[in-house]
């Protein structure tokens, strides 16, 4: 009897150490300068709220995901004028953004292990742009559903619906790209800490535009996880009014 008590302590303490945790990384340190606006594009204002908002209310609403950790630049003066108290629960902020996209998502990930102990070598992180406000409950859901046994790991994409030509410098179409098994990549991207960190040192000087890349330079395969138009990156302002209809029309939240 106390043997099999013993053993079902065990056995429950080892389930317990060997979980992953689920966590979401947001690299908000850009400028946006695509966006021609002094404020940088994370706080533009969208549907009531900074944008970024809008990306970590849903994150927050996902029972796995137990961390948010906000990468902000280190001279960032705009993050601290709003209200973020709803969230504290969940969300980490770390002034140790980068120069490059890759190079905030590297140091967040560092400063969360070295500094503050949070993470463990097998916990998924899924990398999320602050730039993508409109990501649904149940793409989040479809991600973390379609990779949770994965290998590698992998991210929301789409395929590629439009004809796409090849242009040179003079906007003239030297080439009609064939678009079969082509795939837009989203966020979130989602890998294992211990893998994303590898890679992303491996790329460190290689320009990336994703999280993804630095996956595919270690010669592994990410899985594509099909998500939807509606989670759009705002880059231009007119995105900004595509983003705010797709808000105001979702029922999730
Ligand atoms: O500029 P772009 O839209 O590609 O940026 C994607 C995401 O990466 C945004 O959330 C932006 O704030 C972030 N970023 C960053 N550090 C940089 C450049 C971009 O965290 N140096």
């Amino acid at each position: 009897m106390c043997f099999s008590l013993i053993e079902q302590f065990s056995t429950q303490f080892f389930k317990y150490s060997m979980m992953t945790k689920f966590l979401a990384l947001i690299p908000a340190a850009g400028s946006g300068s695509r966006m021609g606006n002094e404020l940088p594009k994370q706080y533009l204002p969208l549907d009531n709220h900074p944008m970024i908002y809008h990306a970590i209310n849903t994150l927050w609403h996902n029972p796995l995901i137990t961390q948010i950790i906000v990468v902000l630049a280190p001279d960032d003066t705009v993050w601290f004028k709003y209200d973020w108290s709803h969230f504290s629960k969940k969300l980490i902020i770390l002034n140790c953004g980068g120069v490059t996209r890759a190079e905030s998502v590297l140091n967040g990930l560092l400063t969360a292990k070295q500094q503050l102990n949070l993470v463990n070598s097998h916990d998924w992180i899924l990398v999320h742009d602050a730039a993508r406000p409109c990501l649904s409950m149940l793409q989040l859901e479809n991600l973390i559903n379609g990779l949770a046994e994965d290998e590698v790991g992998g991210l929301l994409a789409i395929p590629v619906a439009d004809t796409l030509k090849l242009g040179n410098a003079k906007h003239r179409i030297m080439q009609t790209q064939p678009r079969e098994n082509l795939w837009q990549a989203q966020t979130p991207q989602m890998f294992r800490y211990d893998l994303l960190v590898k890679a992303l040192n491996n790329a460190a000087n290689v320009n990336i535009t994703d999280d993804a890349s630095a996956i595919e330079a270690l010669g592994l395969h990410p899985k594509l996880v099909p998500s939807d138009a509606r989670n759009l990156k705002v880059t231009y302002p007119h995105d900004l009014a595509l983003a705010e209809l797709i808000l105001q029309q979702r029922s999730d939240l």
